[in-house]
């Protein structure tokens, strides 16, 4: 079975957030299951420089410019890198400037990834072929379209890592797509008068699929379908949930290059060297309260608004915040302030910090993780294998992969964490509340650490039922 993954990023070579994480893993997950992975990504600067790679196929005009396909390595597995210099070789981020402003051709930009996603999954590079494309989110969402109106046998599924981001573009571009007439319809790429990508591949795809079981039901309500519920409950029967996994290669404790100090279930004090390095890079006093961290995007859809709302009585309550995370301006100032205001209790670094995030994991107690919606998330996965206990909004993959400390829960030894909805301040509170009480028992606190770090979120279930849903499409 041979599957062209096609996605924006993957990790270690591109990495804005989880998707990245996912698209990088997804390779070895899979391998076991008999099936190959290739995956599929455009060409960033650092990427190119990263991949060097052999041209394997080229392309004289690609939406506007020429275009090449290098050949090289996602670790131990395929990747082809779409060398698009007019529209991928430029300063700033995968989809924006360094203000942070979109690119104004990011249609063109993906149309076009798209579209040579379609031509290589259906044979149009010697030497390569495929049973399966697989696109994650906006950014490959044109592939099964591009590939509805072509004469192929290759199945496709569509992954949706965010339905909040739906590459929504003016309808004047449509003639520039180089799609049929037809395709411009309802049950096509038209979207609310304009272009919708994502909802154009949701359309195309055999399959969807999407980070988590309750978010696969979530999406189906106005509440979190953000305008594409209708179109999600006309394709109920063909939606499945999938919830990610971790890559043991990167997050391990016992093994993780990042921490001074390396730890395992049975040697948790181990952890109290971590701890220290966190005091010391956030300017922390030390404290007889809990360590809360932060590792986010600073977003409302994380609910960090909300957080930002409660600093001033967790402090109070004993509590401490190590913050790494950047996003919006004014709620990145908003933590700032706080960190003024509490000096020596609160600490931010505003930024983007893979090493530190390891170590914030590794070091402190407890993570706190208040999103509105969250498709899966990772970060309170990689809490749980850390030991760093997560505190979470009841919602999508957070409400899939903790269990409430509970008083049943507790009693039968099964807690993992801290679950709390709404997503207001009285209840956040409440939850960080429970966290500073529970934390206060030492024997407790260490069984929720130690029930976490026993949770098995790692690929080979997810794997599995990936491989499963490949193998079911191409016998169709
Ligand atoms: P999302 O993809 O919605 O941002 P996830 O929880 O799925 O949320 O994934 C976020 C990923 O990005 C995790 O790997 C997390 O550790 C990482 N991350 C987020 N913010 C930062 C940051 N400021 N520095 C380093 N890593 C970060
Ligand atoms: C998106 C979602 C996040 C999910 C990630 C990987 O970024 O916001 O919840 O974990 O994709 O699937």
């Amino acid at each position: 079975m041979k599957v062209l993954s096609v996605a924006s990023e993957a990790y270690p070579l591109v990495k804005t957030g989880g998707l990245a994480d996912v698209v990088g893993a997804l390779p070895a997950a899979l391998a076991p299951h008999g099936v190959h992975t290739t995956t599929f990504i455009p060409g960033y600067p650092p990427t190119l420089k990263a991949v060097g790679g052999r041209a394997i196929h080229k392309w004289r005009d690609l939406f506007g410019g020429e275009a090449r396909l290098l050949r090289g390595q996602l670790g131990e597995h395929p990747l082809v890198v779409l060398d698009a210099p007019h529209l991928f070789v430029r300063e700033g981020g995968p989809y924006g400037d360094a203000s942070g402003a979109d690119w104004p051709d990011n249609w063109r930009r993906f149309a076009a990834f798209a579209r040579a996603a379609a031509e290589i999954a259906r044979g149009g590079v010697k030497g390569l072929s495929f049973d399966i494309l697989h696109a994650h989110d906006w950014q490959a969402a044109l592939a099964p379209t591009y590939l509805r109106y072509a004469d192929t046998r290759v199945r496709t599924v569509m992954t949706v890592h965010n339905i909040a981001f739906q590459g929504r573009f003016d309808a004047a571009i449509f003639p520039e797509l180089g799609l049929p007439a037809a395709a411009w319809a309802i049950d096509g790429v038209e979207y609310y008068g304009g272009v919708g990508f994502l909802k154009a591949g949701l359309e195309a795809a055999d399959v969807i699929t999407t980070v988590s079981p309750t978010y696969a039901r979530e999406i189906l309500e106005p509440e979190f379908g953000m305008g594409l519920e209708g179109l999600m409950r006309a394709r109920e029967d063909k939606i499945r949930g999938i919830v990610n996994g971790i890559d043991p290669a990167v997050w391990t404790p016992a093994r993780d290059g990042a921490l001074p100090a390396s730890y395992t279930s049975r040697n948790l004090a181990r952890r109290a060297t971590n701890k220290h390095a966190v005091e010391r890079m956030f300017g922390l006093q030390a404290g007889d309260g809990p360590i809360f961290t932060v590792v986010s995007r600073l977003t409302w859809q994380k609910g960090m608004d909300v957080l930002a709302e409660c600093l001033d009585e967790l402090v109070a309550m004993g509590g401490r915040l190590a913050l790494l995370g950047s996003g919006d301006g004014a709620l990145e100032r908003a933590f700032l302030d706080a960190a003024e205001r509490h000096s020596g209790a609160i600490g931010v670094r505003i930024g983007y910090d893979e090493p530190l995030s390891h170590l914030l994991q590794g070091g402190a107690d407890a993570i706190l993780i208040p999103s509105r919606f969250e498709p899966c998330g990772l970060t309170q996965l990689y809490g749980l294998a850390y030991g760093c206990v997560p505190i979470v909004a009841r919602t999508g993959g957070l409400a899939d992969t903790i269990i409430d400390a509970n008083t049943a829960a507790l009693g039968a030894g099964v807690a993992t964490g801290i679950q709390f909805d709404p997503v207001d301040r009285a209840s956040l509170l409440f939850a960080i509340r429970r966290a500073i009480d529970l934390y206060a028992q030492p024997e407790t606190w260490q069984s929720l650490q130690r029930q976490g770090m026993k949770a098995r979120f790692s690929w080979e279930a997810s794997g599995a039922a990936y491989a499963a849903l490949y193998r079911e499409l191409s016998s169709l």
